[in-house]
């Protein structure tokens, strides 16, 4: 990995309008699924701002619990601190977000994050994350991804994949004067088993 995320986090401001996208769909799961519990897995969560920021505005976070994968040590101690003051059961563990074996004690999830990964992976691994995505999902779980649409723009074959994989389309964020994108998918199928041992991407930059 050639990129420092830690710079990519504190420059932060120009991903504003897909930080509030993201956190929109956090915010409409959370108030559909209310008042049952919500399992969250995170992906690559970067210092979790994301569903962090959702939970320290919520008066029922408490129903929540998470696990925050992510490899950069910063970003994670970062996570690991504004996770502190939630009634959440908040979870950051410091590894390979690729291999599924990180997730086995958490599976399965009600809300799978999959944000700011599919840009930085070849498209063959983001096929093969969308489709071993059911593994970590419970029945009717939501997975939550981004991706640019920079040219060639990748999102009609993601979208193509997650329906090949058993997912409606809930939400497809994509306004016209920006790069980015975020996406929703809800599973409409049976969850497949969870597989150990797998590793599905590699970051290329
Ligand atoms: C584009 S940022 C996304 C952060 C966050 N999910 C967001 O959307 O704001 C990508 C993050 O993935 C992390 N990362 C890259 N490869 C990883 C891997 N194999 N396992 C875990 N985290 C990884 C980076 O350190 C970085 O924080």
């Amino acid at each position: 990995m050639s990129t420092d995320w830690l710079q990519w986090h504190d420059a932060y401001a120009g991903l504003a309008g897909r930080l509030t996208a993201v956190q929109n769909q956090i915010e409409r799961h959370l108030t559909n699924t209310n008042p049952d519990s919500v399992r969250v897995i995170s992906a690559c969560a970067g210092d979790g701002r994301d569903l962090l920021g959702v939970l320290a505005g919520r008066k029922d976070a408490a129903r929540v619990s998470a696990l925050l994968v992510e490899y950069d040590a910063t970003l994670a101690a970062r996570a690991r601190e504004a996770a502190e003051p939630l009634p959440s059961a908040i979870e950051v563990v410091r590894a390979d977000a690729a291999r599924s074996d990180v997730y086995a004690h958490a599976v399965p999830a009600d809300l799978v994050l999959l944000c700011g990964i599919f840009g930085n992976i070849s498209d063959a691994d983001v096929r093969a994350t969308i489709e071993a995505a059911p593994e970590l999902c419970a029945p009717g779980a939501e997975v939550v991804w981004t991706r640019h649409r920079r040219e060639p723009d990748l999102t009609p074959a993601i979208r193509d994949w997650f329906a090949g994989a058993g997912f409606d389309e809930v939400a497809f964020v994509a306004p016209e004067n920006e790069t980015w994108s975020v996406g929703v998918h809800r599973l409409a199928t049976a969850p497949r088993p969870f597989e150990p041992g797998r590793h599905w991407f590699t970051f290329l930059r």
